[in-house]
């Protein structure tokens, strides 16, 4: 028996591919319906890319993916006037990881910031050990985590105390905190390590500092340089991507972590060719089946995803 792997589509091909391992119920099943439509090749595991949709329907599929930190990664942040969060949003796009803003229960008023009055809300909180602003809203599933980029705004040289309540909120023993902030000219400077009482078990790693225009590609390459916990193929929260190249471009496939998918690794790099089917994706046939342990009996396929698909006829 064969198996087929699908690619749907809809007006245009979507940019961003979901591998799915589970076998898949086809909607409008049909026989030697595909017309061959061009060859698509995928490569190995290796980093991750900005993707771009293929502009085409004869997808090629290219020859990498990558290794992501081990299980999930969250980037948390709190951001007075949107500079934070602009780097928040650059990691949460680099690293595809979720984004938590921590908000507060009151908002900061333009009063409330202005530094140059000594009595402003932000100094006084600044000037007293005990205050701890309240956040609005909870982290959900914050076991899910094992990596925290934790991004604030420098106040008067330091973390704004909202950021000592968020760590005391959760048990981030054995996490791996990772600190950046962004300030007007000053360094992360004594901010960063300041922090670590407030989670003691946490792994620390060396904060970094922004300006709050700094690029996509600053970040890029700050994160590059960090010593993140390693990938593990054992890990079910693991994600590898790969990435699929077209003559019009480029699209990142994430994978699940199953069976089906790790099989399909290790037949890369492949050459697949896709053809169309009834005007609503585009499928190729591997050189043999994939392992469907633990495959679920049917999937509800969403435009975009890439699923493996039990043979839909009996082997010619
Ligand atoms: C109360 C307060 C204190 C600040 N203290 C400093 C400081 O010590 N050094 C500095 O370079 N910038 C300081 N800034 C500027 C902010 O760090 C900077 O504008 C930051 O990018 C704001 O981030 P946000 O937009 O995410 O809130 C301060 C701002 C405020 C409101």
């Amino acid at each position: 028996m064969k198996r087929i792997f699908a690619l749907l589509t809809a007006l245009v091909l979507a940019c961003a591919l979901t591998a799915c391992g589970g076998t898949r119920t086809q909607s409008s099943p049909g026989q030697s319906q595909t017309q061959q439509e061009g060859t698509s090749s995928v490569g190995e595991p290796s980093a991750p890319s900005q993707s771009t949709p293929p502009a085409s329907s004869t997808p090629k599929a290219g020859e990498s993916a990558e290794e992501t930190p081990e299980g999930g990664v969250l980037v948390a942040y709190f951001s007075a006037t949107g500079n934070t969060e602009g780097i928040a949003q650059h990691l949460q796009s680099i690293l595809d990881a979720d984004l938590y803003e921590i908000v507060p229960e009151v908002p900061y008023t333009d009063e409330d910031l202005d530094y140059s009055n000594d009595s402003c809300r932000a100094n006084q909180e600044q000037n007293d050990p005990a205050a701890r602003p309240a956040i609005t809203g909870t982290l959900e599933h914050p076991e899910d985590y094992d990596v925290v980029f934790l991004g604030y705004p420098i106040w008067w040289g330091q973390a704004p105390k909202i950021i000592h309540t968020f760590l005391e909120s959760y048990d981030l023993d054995g996490v791996t905190i990772v600190p950046f902030c962004t300030s007007g000219s000053s360094g992360i400077g004594s901010s960063a390590a300041n922090l670590q009482p407030l989670a003691p078990n946490a792994n620390w790693l060396s904060g970094q500092r922004f300006s709050g225009s700094a690029s996509q590609d600053t970040v890029v390459s700050w994160v590059e340089g960090l010593d993140l916990p390693e990938h593990s193929a054992d890990t079910q929260d693991t994600q590898t991507q790969l990435r699929l190249t077209s003559a019009g471009g480029e699209a990142a496939i994430a994978l699940e972590n199953n069976a089906a998918t790790r099989d399909f690794l290790t037949m890369l790099p492949a050459t697949l060719t896709f053809g169309d089917y009834a005007g609503s994706e585009k499928i190729s046939y591997l050189t043999r089946e994939l392992s469907t342990e633990d495959a679920p009996a049917s999937y509800d396929p969403q435009v975009g995803d890439v699923t493996p698909s039990a043979p839909w006829y009996p082997p010619l």
